[in-house]
């Protein structure tokens, strides 16, 4: 269906169309996500089909509290309770047993429903206007870069659906983190916005599994996601650029910019090497990079500590290649 996209923060207007079975993208302190209703099949179908999205991939649901969580699970389980009480709302997905409630096609037909508590104002109070949860992944085409503004999400879902609610840039800037337990141990799926040491600080050690296609407990979580089309490669800044002499190269680096390439070529995530700000500014750095003029982008990673953790993880996603 063709759509002439409005942008705006009108939270009641996006409440009525997704009363009526519409899709809307909306802010959360993540990224932005293109929600539907969860328990409408009709909706549900036309999220994946609006991303590109193959069926096998299960999409998270969004709730105004935690409080709710029992309604769509069959239990959470002590440690979960515990994460949630500290990390809900925020940037923090658990994988919970799932309720009858929720369409099988929600969940690709797993047994596990992924949850979360959104904390983003707008998200807050669009889902207190609703009397069903909200599924939404991530409001970009399946494989591509996640939207942290609505302008993101206008350049590439823009015509496919009637409504984005603009709340502004994303806070956190990644998407959340994604917790359940494997093996009766408590395990970090996916590495996000919520950092594994914030999570390790309250509740001791857990476990990470890597995430790949291969991976059942997380079938989406492919190794080539969140990639710009412009190949990125890893590496030394200098080196890198020592290599690519031929080539117009854009570089998006941590803390300050690379000597003899055009500013305008460049992102520099934190001038202040602040990972909370480097994580603000990945997506946007790299859709900007990938938008230029340039044959190739150049990358470093960043600390492997608090949030340079799931940064980094983003980072060699973007750059591995399609399996
Ligand atoms: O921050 C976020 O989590 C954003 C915002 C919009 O909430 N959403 C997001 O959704 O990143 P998405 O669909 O792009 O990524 C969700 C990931 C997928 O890789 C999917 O495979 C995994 O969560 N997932 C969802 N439900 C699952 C389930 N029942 N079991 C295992 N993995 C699941
Ligand atoms: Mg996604």
């Amino acid at each position: 269906m063709l759509f002439s996209t409005q942008i705006g923060t009108d939270i009641q207007a996006a409440a009525r169309l997704l009363q009526v079975g519409q899709l809307v993208a909306i802010p959360t302190e993540t990224v932005y996500g293109l929600a539907g209703n969860a328990l409408d099949e009709k909706a549900v179908t036309d999220i994946f089909s609006v991303k590109k999205r193959p069926s096998f991939d299960p999409l998270i649901i969004h709730l105004a509290q935690p409080a709710l969580m029992e309604r769509w699970a069959v239990a959470v389980p002590e440690p979960l309770r515990v994460l949630a009480a500290a990390f809900m709302p925020g940037p923090l997905t658990l994988l919970l047993d799932k309720k009858n409630s929720i369409p099988d096609l929600v969940t690709s037909g797993s047994p596990l429903v992924a949850i979360r508590v959104p904390s983003h104002p707008m998200a807050q109070a669009l889902l207190a206007l609703l009397d069903f949860p909200l599924a939404a992944p991530s409001a970009n085409p399946f494989g591509y870069i996640s939207p942290t503004t609505a302008g993101h999400v206008q350049r590439q879902l823009g015509g496919s659906i009637p409504y984005i609610l603009d709340g502004g840039p994303c806070h956190v800037g990644l998407e959340s983190t994604i917790v359940g337990l494997y093996e009766g141990q408590i395990t970090v799926f996916r590495k996000g916005g919520l950092s594994v040491e914030a999570i390790e600080n309250l509740i001791g050690p857990v476990a990470v599994r890597e995430h790949s296609s291969s991976n059942p407990q997380a079938p989406g979580m492919l190794k080539s996601h969140y990639a710009p089309r412009k190949p990125l490669i890893l590496g030394t800044l200098d080196q890198l650029q020592a290599n690519h002499t031929s080539k117009r190269v854009g570089v998006l680096a941590f803390s300050s910019p690379l000597p003899g390439v055009p500013i305008e070529h460049q992102r520099v995530l934190s001038a202040t090497a602040d990972l909370h700000e480097a994580a603000r500014q990945l997506f946007a750095a790299m859709r900007y990079l990938d938008e230029q003029e340039l044959d190739v982008i150049l990358a470093e990673l960043v600390p492997e500590t608090g949030l340079g953790l799931a940064i980094n993880d983003r980072l060699r996603r973007a750059a591995a290649q399609p399996d």
